[in-house]
């Protein structure tokens, strides 16, 4: 949910042109308005640029610069317009606002600053931070007032400030993501809601933490405590991601890279947590209940995890994270709240886990990106270690997630090394499923699919799940409308819906369902349907079949994968961006 990105001490002197490509990495974080601003070289004036709609193919003539901050925005305060863009200036122009989150307390801000004589040049609750600060400038030092008015604001914040006078950058966070770059060899330093932003200039980071400040200028890097305003000791990181992790590696979209990358992101995924695993089974052994939350795709993944304890013979509860708050109280000590969530920044993911963490809950977080704040309040984290996760949806991380889920599920039942193994070669049949052949068949059925208003998705039992997850995929990628039923409700109502050719995909697997599919098929095909199998076997009830790996439990990735590839065809053919679907973000830090 908005983007950030700065550069001090840019080698090139084009800090400016540095920003804007840094931004392009980031869009992927919003795309509704792009701005950046620049101290030039040789003048105290700020320069802005600014402008509602997509990055792009933006070019930008601002002058040169060793300095320079911008950001991508996912609007909320305020239409998507120009004025409304970031960054944001005080009065005098001296100093340039960004920000990720929203001050819920704005209003109150605004008026008393309206009073003083502040003019407010947009609708966004951004502007207030900036005119802010110019009252606190009035007594004390900068740096110091920043701070003061950070720990003013309410709400989920992360914020840079480009002061004209220091040539410095000055960023604060709480709860929305910061992470900082060093660059030892040329000098320079980078400040980005997310490493891709400049990893091509180093892979030595500092994650900031809630209640931290860093003050950057050509001399170097500062790190704060917020409460107290006094330095603390830096310590950073190195990153072992590659280059190519933050680039499309020849494929036309993130989105095909990544589908195409879960050939090796899930064996990988096996790999791992060995030790963590064994923790979270023991916290399920000595409690009594277990918990799985997350949102959109993470939340299909959760209730996936549901079906796999079911079959571990342990009795879990799913819920959406946004729909927790009113079952919370059920949790405590007894309890394991498992949260699932790609980037770790979900707001209604971290609000159910720290309000299960308050109740005495143990928290297990199953993320993919570092360094975030889910990662930071639970007791365990199963990283899935997918690397970065461009395309705003989500599929190497979501089935990450589920052959986590499913190898921590087969160690409850005391059968971690037939579960690893199971991964394995779950990893290696796809593989070669997944050839040209198969991409042909898809893109022909994408071709009959184009111009319908509607699709449905049936399954049962894991099917469900994984229906829902197929359905979204195609409602993200291509704004085709995709419902999902569990097959056994089609009778009870949703059957209205089908007429003569509507088409319907039916996900199924060898299991002890298949023949119940195969009757909700028939009923769908009775009423006119067209039907598609996505299965590993044939049937008379299939009018064409899209031919998936059997294997067993895990059949359903097969099953998934297909419909993130129609996603992403239809997508294409249906003329969105697979990369950044309409209205979303890729991680969404607001209530
Ligand atoms: O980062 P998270 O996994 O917590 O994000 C949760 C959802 O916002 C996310 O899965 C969303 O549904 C994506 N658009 C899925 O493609």
């Amino acid at each position: 949910m908005c983007g950030i990105f700065a550069v001090v001490n840019d080698k090139t002197n084009y800090a400016a042109q540095t920003v804007l490509a840094g931004l392009k990495k980031l869009e992927y974080r919003g795309y509704d308005s792009w701005g950046i601003v620049i101290k030039p070289l040789k003048s105290d004036t700020l320069r802005v640029k600014k402008h509602a709609g997509k990055i792009g193919q933006a070019k930008t003539s601002l002058p040169q610069g060793t300095i320079a901050l911008g950001h991508t925005r996912w609007a909320t305060h305020g239409g998507v317009t120009d004025e409304n863009a970031h960054p944001h200036l005080d009065c005098q122009k001296q100093l340039a606002v960004i920000h990720n989150g929203i001050v819920e307390n704005y209003l109150e801000f605004k008026e008393e600053l309206i009073k003083k004589g502040h003019k407010f040049s947009s609708e966004t609750d951004t502007e207030v931070i900036a005119h802010l600060i110019e009252e606190k400038i009035k007594n004390k030092p900068t740096t110091h007032a920043v701070f003061e008015t950070f720990k003013a604001l309410s709400g989920s914040n992360a914020i840079a400030v480009l002061d004209t006078k220091l040539e410095a950058i000055i960023a604060c966070r709480n709860g929305s993501p910061i992470v900082v770059g060093i660059d030892k060899k040329n000098h320079q330093y980078f400040l980005g809601s997310d490493v891709p932003a400049f990893f091509k200039y180093t892979n030595c980071v500092y994650f900031l933490n809630d209640g931290e400040s860093v003050v950057i200028n050509k001399h170097g890097i500062k790190l704060f405590d917020l409460k107290t305003e006094k330095e603390k000791r830096l310590i950073t990181q190195t990153l072992d991601w590659k280059l190519e992790d933050a680039e499309k590696g020849g494929f036309s979209h993130f989105l095909l890279k990544e589908i195409h990358e879960q050939k090796e992101t899930i064996a990988k995924t096996a790999g791992l947590n060995g030790k963590e695993i064994k923790k979270v089974v023991k916290m399920i052994k000595d409690g009594n209940k277990i918990v799985l939350i997350g949102c959109g795709t993470a939340s299909y993944c959760a209730l996936a995890g549901k079906y796999f304890f079911s079959r571990a013979g342990v009795e879990s509860q799913v819920y959406q994270a946004n729909e927790f708050l009113p079952f919370s109280h059920f949790c405590d000590k007894q309890t394991v709240l498992i949260a699932i969530s790609q980037s770790g920044e979900t707001a209604d993911t971290l609000i159910a886990a720290q309000t299960a963490k308050k109740n005495g809950a143990k928290v297990v977080a199953v993320v993919n990106a570092r360094g975030s704040t889910l990662e930071r309040l639970v007791d365990v984290v199963l990283p899935v270690d997918t690397g970065p996760e461009i395309a705003v949806v989500s599929t190497k991380a979501f089935t990450a997630q589920l052959a986590t889920l499913y190898l921590l599920t087969m160690s409850v039942a005391n059968k971690n090394s037939p579960g690893q193994k199971k991964i394995n070669q779950l990893s290696k049949v796809l593989t070669q499923w997944l050839d040209v052949q198969l991409i042909n068949q898809l893109i022909n059925i994408v071709k009959s699919l184009i111009d319908e208003e509607h699709v449905y998705v049936i399954g049962k039992n894991l099917n469900y799940p994984a229906a829902s997850e197929f359905a979204l995929k195609i409602k993200e990628t291509s704004y085709l409308h995709a419902e999902a039923f569990a097959a056994g409700e089609l009778k009870h109502g949703v059957i209205t819906l089908i007429q003569k050719n509507t088409p319907c995909f039916v996900l199924a697997s060898n299991d002890e369902t298949k023949n119940e599919v195969l009757s909700s098929a028939a009923e769908l095909k009775a009423r006119g349907g067209r039907i598609i199998g996505v299965a590993p076997f044939t049937s008379p009830e299939f009018d064409e079949l899209i031919k998936t790996p059997d294997l067993g439990d895990l059949t359903i990735f097969g099953n998934i994968i297909v419909g993130q590839l129609l996603g992403y065809y239809l997508g294409i053919g249906r003329g969105a961006d697979p990369d950044k679907p309409r209205n979303l973000a890729k991680s969404v830090t607001v209530k």
